[in-house]
């Protein structure tokens, strides 16, 4: 089909979706429209759902030029109290709000109700406060998939502390240096985490870290049972250490602009940035999305794969459904562990309703064959959803079809660390599908194209995705360097937040994201910086020059492509290209492990010495019929070399 033709193909809503959705299509139209016209009232009522100890009198304050944003700036609210003792005071403390399936599918599931968790919070932000943990501190928090985790980020929330999640694949340097920047002095990790019956060790992760910047206290929790070096007066088993805390801890009433938690992601340049949301804006956002987009009605048992160590686990494992009173499935393992139908038989065995997950695993177990999905009753499903990367409209249909039964809405979630929440997606009850378009902006959003000097475009067309309002769940800043904040996101558009996106509008006003437009790929839904990638590459003794580049792969929608360098007198050979492959994996974590390796001579530079990436990312993608002009590279005749390179692999 010609991108015109899959453009034009509607799958219509299901009728059935928009009885008692939170909001049918003319609805949708009549809110948008008041979003954006009357932006302090309609937020003033979104906000007026949460429990607030002092209601704001201001809605929305902000400028992209300069660049100072602010939301319900004097109201003062906890978003631990507003996700977990307000249902507890409604009477709903006999609500299940997280359900535990671990990694073994013979293991124990846990059910923990909205009591429990008060009472599990509680028990670890006295445990923080017990370390020495206060108000405004930083805590990270380097922990498996498990109820523990949720409850680390409440009980900083609770407490006012800042917490910063760092994802478990990381490496001893990837948290030493996040560690060091947000200058945490407190750490919560588990002896081991569990992924596929494979042991993560987290706690000697955190051990090698600490060997590079020095740490207070550090909280361990104990889930694999593992035996693991503990450091005299700085380790402490979380279950010891909690045994004598009170049961009561008050949670603190924070700022609307208090910093709420601290996440990193990569970038195009540099090391990855500490990406700051703040307590209200994020809360109103994470409760209304969730809301919304989700369409959860009580009793349903919503389930998102993501981990909480990236933001999709922050707003839609933690905040978003919580702050809903909904019940929110948490699971350990892998897609393909025991089998490939994994996710279908957890869907079955806790008659999941709402189900989210990532093009990647639904691309993985497309191609492990159907038979795997028929297994299992998925009767249960009623909306799906899709985050982290562009569907294809294959993978898109699959889901769709196979899955859902060809009955089920798929809301495609266009969002990124930075805006907290989701921006871009249809709403089950509300819109019609395309399969491959993120579709409509959610209340409030107005995304806007432009092209390479900034020029606004209209109508059908394609450019490079700017936001020009801001929206209740931005992030206020780079943590400890606000103009590396104004650089990256408000300086290229003057006035606009620029996504890094690239994204098509067609006639319907449907939005299609066409990927990154910066240097930087996305790896099975996770965003890596080529530049990253190269400073681990340059780090080892043999490597003179690294050059990484994003290329078509077929499950993980990217993959790492790199050029390499080698010092004089280096000889290239398989066996190091299997040193320099773990030797990324271990400078950043496997994640970050090259797909490509590719040995060269030289680099194509240009005579001032710039890299040509156009070029390296052409090759990478083996089209060599476009790659332009040549003719400024100081070198052109490096550019044959290159393509024999790629061809003879
Ligand atoms: C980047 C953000 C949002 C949570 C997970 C990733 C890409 C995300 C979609 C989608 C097309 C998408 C964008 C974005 N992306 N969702 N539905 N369709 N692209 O968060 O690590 O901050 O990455 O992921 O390129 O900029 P992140």
């Amino acid at each position: 089909m010609t991108d015109q033709a899959v453009q034009q193909e509607w799958v219509r809503m299901p009728a059935a979706a928009a009885d008692g959705a939170a909001c049918n299509a003319s609805q949708y139209e009549a809110m948008y429209a008041r979003s954006i016209e009357d932006a302090d009232g309609f937020w003033a009522e979104q906000a007026a759902r949460l429990d607030w100890f002092e209601k704001p009198t201001k809605v929305a304050d902000w400028s992209f030029d300069p660049v100072d944003i602010k939301w319900f700036e004097d109201g003062k609210l906890n978003i631990c109290h507003n996700a977990v003792d307000r249902h507890v005071d409604a009477g709903n403390g006999n609500r299940v709000a997280l359900i535990f399936e671990p990694d073994d599918p013979e293991g124990e599931v846990r059910h923990i109700t909205y009591a429990e968790l008060q009472g599990e919070v509680v028990r670890m932000a006295n445990s923080l406060k017990k370390l020495g943990v206060a108000k405004g501190d930083r805590v990270t928090i380097y922990m498996p998939m498990v109820p523990e985790g949720a409850f680390a980020m409440l009980a900083c929330a609770r407490i006012g502390a800042i917490h910063s999640v760092i994802f478990g694949g990381f490496s001893p340097d990837a948290i030493a240096g996040r560690v060091e920047d947000c200058e945490s002095d407190w750490i919560v990790t588990a002896d081991q985490g569990l992924r596929g019956s494979k042991k993560v060790p987290l706690k000697a992760n955190v051990d090698a870290a600490l060997e590079k910047v020095p740490a207070k206290g550090v909280l361990v929790v104990s889930h694999t049972g593992a035996d693991v070096a503990m450091t005299e007066g700085r380790d402490h088993w979380y279950h010891e250490y909690s045994a004598d805390v009170a049961d009561e801890c008050p949670c603190e009433p924070m700022n609307a602009e208090d910093p709420l938690f601290i996440l990193y992601t990569s970038g195009s340049t540099g090391s990855p940035k500490g990406v700051v949301h703040t307590t209200g804006g994020y809360s109103v956002w994470t409760e209304t999305t969730f809301r919304y987009v989700f369409d959860y009605r009580p009793g349903e048992i919503y389930w998102c794969t993501a981990d909480i160590g990236w933001v999709t686990g922050h707003s839609y494992i933690v905040y978003g459904p919580l702050q809903n009173g909904a019940t929110a499935l948490m699971f350990e393992g892998v897609p393909n562990y025991p089998d490939h139908d994994r996710f279908w038989a957890v869907c079955e065995k806790h008659k999941v309703n709402i189900f989210y997950t990532a093009p990647t695993a639904i691309r993985a177990l497309m191609r492990e064959g159907e038979g795997h999905v028929a297994k299992h009753d998925l009767s249960s499903l009623r909306v799906m959803g899709s985050v982290g990367e562009p569907i294809n409209p294959e993978a898109w249909r699959w889901y769709h079809e196979t899955v859902g039964g060809g009955t089920v809405p798929i809301v495609d979630t266009w969002w990124q660390t930075e805006t907290g929440g989701i921006m871009i997606t249809t709403l089950p009850g509300a819109h019609d599908m395309k399969p491959g378009s993120a579709g409509k902006p959610f209340f409030g959003v107005c995304p806007q194209l432009v092209d390479n000097d900034g020029a606004v475009l209209e109508g059908a067309t394609e450019g490079n995705l700017c936001i020009t309002r801001s929206w209740p769940g931005q992030a206020r800043t780079v943590y400890g360097d606000h103009d590396r904040f104004i650089q990256t996101y408000f300086s290229t558009y003057k006035g606009k937040y620029f996504t890094g996106d690239g994204c098509r509008r067609d006639k319907d006003g449907y939005y299609w994201i066409t990927g990154r437009v910066d240097d930087v790929i996305n790896v099975s839904g996770h965003r890596m910086g080529t530049a990253e990638v190269e400073s681990a590459l340059v780090l080892h003794a043999k490597v003179s020059e690294a050059a990484v580049v994003g290329y078509p792969h077929d499950i993980k929608g990217q993959g790492i492509y790199c050029y390499v360098t080698l010092n004089a007198g280096e000889e290239h050979s398989d066996e190091l290209m299997g040193e320099l492959r773990q030797w990324v994996r271990k400078e950043i974590g496997p994640i970050a492990t090259p797909d490509h390796l590719h040995f060269t001579p030289a680099l194509p530079k240009t005579r001032s010495g710039k890299i040509m990436r156009r070029i390296l990312r052409k090759i990478a993608e083996n089209d060599y019929g476009s790659l332009g002009d040549t003719s400024t590279l100081a070198d052109p005749g490096i550019v044959d070399t290159l393509i024999d390179g790629r061809m003879n692999r």
